[in-house]
């Protein structure tokens, strides 16, 4: 096994170390934006949550950007949720803007004013929508063509979960499948964790895992009438996998389930919290024609990821007790269970060592 490097107990908790970590994990990593179905039309706009509400994501046509959603007078906020605009007028004393940002009106000024809200194109990558840089991921050759296949699906909305503990916690979690059988009683059943093929590139992993071989067997409530429904759907002629989690760090996660794919980020809040932002992509024919489905699918992954909420809360609490003390200690991760949260740690030191 390759020596890994663990992240400190302290920087869990301790603000500095913490923040500093923060900065060097996501200065030079990828930056998701948004997703181009969220606008799907030219002059669609969507206020982006992951950035606070910062920006508003634009459909110019020919282009993605990231527009401004401030106002350059008294700084009131432009925009709110989505919707499709060819120009912008701030509610407070009415300025305009065309849809590229541009100042055009100014009542009751007598000079005239110039201005340009802040504004960036975005780079696109298989509809994904990036600041800088997009991944390097070669989706042919890891096998997800035929899965992170966004054409013709649609933008189905995001749920934002609020969470009590370190942003590396929820990395943790995600990256091995040791706690499947412990702490997920329906998705243990779902997938295989043991039939677990993993990829791992310069700056992301994927998981894929077998769909279960008893999906008729006893499960959870929710688990039982997603599994019902899946079967109505694909009869003996089943999907090979029953998930595949990529993640890009620092923190993009974009994961196929049969039939949906969901595309997640989760962004530090200080040490002790984090927010994740989980957006769903269904595809359009076939939700028209079984929208219950969809509804039991993402029952299910609620499910689960209240679940790993519960394990993150228990990596948080330990690893406190251990900060109070002023202790650090560190267990063996099991090579292949645990592949992806040795890749992450070792990605995050070199990190810290490149600084
Ligand atoms: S704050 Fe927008 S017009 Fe005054
Ligand atoms: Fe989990």
């Amino acid at each position: 096994m390759n020596q890994t490097t663990y992240p400190s107990i302290k920087s869990y908790f301790d603000p500095d170390v913490s923040k500093r970590e923060i900065d060097q994990a996501f200065s030079n990593g990828l930056s998701y934006a948004g997703h181009s179905l969220m606008v799907p039309e030219k002059y669609s706009y969507q206020v982006l949550p992951n950035f606070n509400d910062r920006f508003a994501l634009f459909n110019q046509g020919d282009s993605y950007e990231l527009i401004s959603n401030v106002c350059l007078h008294r700084q009131a906020k432009l925009l709110e949720g989505q919707g499709r605009a060819r120009s912008i007028v701030c509610k407070l004393h009415c300025w305009g803007y065309d849809n590229s940002g541009l100042l055009k009106g100014t009542p009751h000024f007598k000079e005239a004013v110039n201005g340009q809200l802040k504004k960036e194109t975005l780079s696109s990558w298989n509809g994904l929508l990036f600041r800088g840089r997009t991944p390097q991921m070669d989706l042919a050759a890891l096998g997800l063509t035929g899965y992170l296949d966004f054409t013709n699906y649609f933008y189905a909305g995001s749920e934002t979960a609020e969470y009590q503990f370190n942003w590396k916690t929820f990395i943790e979690i995600y990256l091995e499948n040791y706690h499947v059988y412990s702490m997920h009683p329906g998705l243990r059943q779902f997938v295989k964790p043991d039939d677990l093929e993993w990829s791992f590139g310069e700056d992301f992993s994927v998981q894929k895992v077998g769909l279960g071989e008893q999906l008729t067997k006893r499960t959870t409530d929710r688990y039982r009438e997603f599994q019902d429904a899946l079967l109505a759907r694909y009869g003996q002629s089943l999907p090979r996998y029953g998930a595949i989690w990529c993640f890009l760090y620092p923190n993009i996660m974009i994961e196929w389930y049969p039939d949906i794919i969901v595309v997640s980020t989760i962004y530090p809040k200080g040490a002790g919290a984090c927010v994740n932002h989980v957006e769903f992509y269904y595809p359009t024919a076939l939700y028209q024609e079984i929208p219950d489905y969809f509804v039991l699918e993402k029952k299910a992954y609620m499910e689960t990821a209240l679940e790993d909420e519960d394990a993150c809360l228990l990596l948080e609490k330990g690893r406190r007790a251990l900060f109070l003390q002023g202790e650090e200690e560190h267990g063996p991760i099991e090579p292949f269970l645990e592949a992806g949260v040795a890749h992450f740690y070792n990605w995050l030191s070199d990190k810290k060592s490149n600084v």
